[in-house]
């Protein structure tokens, strides 16, 4: 498998140095409009392999893409401290209106998975510029958010991470919702296991963990200017599930005909990921509240397109 990266900046970078670690490709290559910047990181991730996996790294304008089965698209703008993610739309849907032409043009044939921000919308916007299905094109979404939320309560209960399943759903966005009602730990409901293991999940805790994914960007901006290793590391899962065909189960963003009764939006929803992208989105289980959060979650989103198309 060859991924292409357009857009070497923290993120596309920090999705390179993960897929190397991790051994998710054969190749990488960058594309930047800072031909440098593309060409330096190749350089640099490319002194890591010997210590990792026997990944090819390269760089170069949009020729090196030929040949590639997927392309991340993590070029644009991010946000400065305090900025939301739906305030980059504008600037970003400009970007990639020349970027998408020029990714189909050289790797016709590559999924498209889209990282950069405000991820919902610029799914949509890729999926819409490019013509793929939409199964094709797979936006980061919440998948980042999720892991804050397992990695939070696997915190709080004194458990691996990996054994927290739960999904942040809805918007990669202050609309975002916390599926608390289907968390599980192993096997067991949230409120069977605080019990066995003797540790309270109380709404103190919910509001304090909820706050702690969704305000996780606002925080890791102020202190440090962006976010990358977590969206890095998710990226190369993603990679990997792809080429491997796996069907995982993972929340992504895609544009979906319906979802809580808001017609033609892009968000996420847990969906099997397998080689040909979005292979099924599974319906979760949700409380009340749950799906009336989803729903504005949903709005906000189809709110913030009234007028691109
Ligand atoms: C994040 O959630 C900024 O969307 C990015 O880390």
């Amino acid at each position: 498998m060859k991924v292409g990266i357009v857009g070497a900046g923290m993120v596309g970078s920090a999705a390179g140095f993960a897929i190397a670690m991790r051994g998710g490709a054969r190749e990488v290559v960058f594309v930047d409009r800072n031909a440098a910047l593309a060409q330096a990181q190749a350089e640099d991730i490319g002194h890591a392999v010997p210590f990792a996996h026997p990944v090819k790294l390269g760089a170069g304008d949009y020729e090196v893409l030929a040949g590639a089965g997927i392309v991340i698209l993590a070029a644009g703008v991010a946000q400065k401290p305090g900025e939301s993610r739906l305030s980059l739309l504008a600037r970003n849907a400009e970007v990639f209106s020349e970027v998408i032409a020029r990714v189909r043009q050289h790797a016709p044939d590559a999924l498209l998975i889209v990282a950069s921000n405000p991820v919902d919308i610029m799914t949509e916007v890729a999926q819409r510029a490019s013509g793929l299905p939409p199964e094709r094109v797979i936006g980061t979404g919440t998948l980042l958010d999720s892991a804050r939320f397992r990695a939070l309560l696997a915190g709080h209960l004194g458990v691996a991470a990996h054994s927290v399943h739960g999904f942040v759903l809805g918007e990669h966005g202050d609309s975002e919702v916390l599926a608390w009602s289907s968390a599980r730990v192993g096997a067991e409901p949230l409120d069977r296991i605080a019990l066995q293991l003797g540790v309270a999940i109380t709404e103190e805790v919910r509001a304090k963990i909820d706050a702690g994914v969704r305000q996780a960007a606002y925080r890791i901006i102020a202190g440090k200017g962006a976010t990358w290793y977590g969206i890095g590391a998710g990226l190369a899962r993603l990679v990997q599930a792809i080429r491997d065909d796996q069907r995982a189960v993972m929340s992504v963003s895609i544009r979906s005909p319906e979802v809580a009764g808001i017609a033609d939006v892009a968000l996420s929803l847990p969906r099997v990921i397998g080689a040909a992208g979005v292979v099924s989105t599974l319906v979760p289980s949700l409380d009340d509240g749950e799906w009336a959060a989803l729903k504005r979650s949903a709005e906000v989103l189809k709110d913030s397109t009234a007028g691109l198309w």
